[in-house]
């Protein structure tokens, strides 16, 4: 799954690992948990260009993996072009898509994204989310539009999706 921050990745990952009973992997806890250190503190003392290298060195570590997974990918992940053709070897690529006041809302008291620190969350969500949106859809094989929807009716929508593509067995 991949999409902005805050448009449930993990939440929902969580909640379709349950029903489909399929392992979820969280490509920003694998990386926290290598390094000892939370992602915030990683960008503070690595920089955001050593993330973006542990990001891409995480999806080579889990296809190395035999087993079936859900992962719940990282905001940036899918903007590095060897990510997305990672993220395509690996199986189908669901990107939860939503609107700027959907990821503000959200967000608004959260202080764990360093990247959305600073004077104007709500138009730095706006401008990220025009530049990488485009670039989550080129990533996707399926679009879920996820404003104004319950978890369930969501979590339907992946399934759903996940039933015909040939590749899910
Ligand atoms: C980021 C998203 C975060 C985390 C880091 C950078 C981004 O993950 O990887 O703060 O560039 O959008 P979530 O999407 O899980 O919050």
């Amino acid at each position: 799954m991949i999409g902005y921050m805050g448009s449930g990745k993990t939440s929902l990952g969580k909640k379709l690992s349950y029903k489909e009973r399929i392992a979820l992997l969280d490509t920003d806890r694998m990386i926290e948990q290598k390094q000892g250190m939370t992602v915030s503190e990683i960008f503070e003392k690595k920089g955001e260009g050593a993330f973006r290298i542990m990001e891409t060195e995480c999806l080579k570590e889990i296809l190395g993996y035999s087993e079936k997974y859900i992962i719940s990918a990282g905001g940036g992940l899918p903007i590095k072009e060897e990510n997305r053709e990672l993220l395509k070897e690996l199986g189908t690529v669901v990107y939860l898509r939503a609107k700027p006041d959907t990821i503000y809302a959200r967000l608004k008291n959260d202080t764990s994204r360093p990247l959305l620190r600073g004077d104007d969350p709500r138009g730095k969500i706006e401008d990220m989310i025009g530049k990488r949106g485009p670039v989550y859809e080129l990533a996707a094989d399926c679009i879920i539009d996820v404003d104004e929807k319950g978890c369930e009716v969501i979590i339907g929508e992946i399934s759903e999706a996940l039933k015909h593509d040939s590749r899910v067995k």
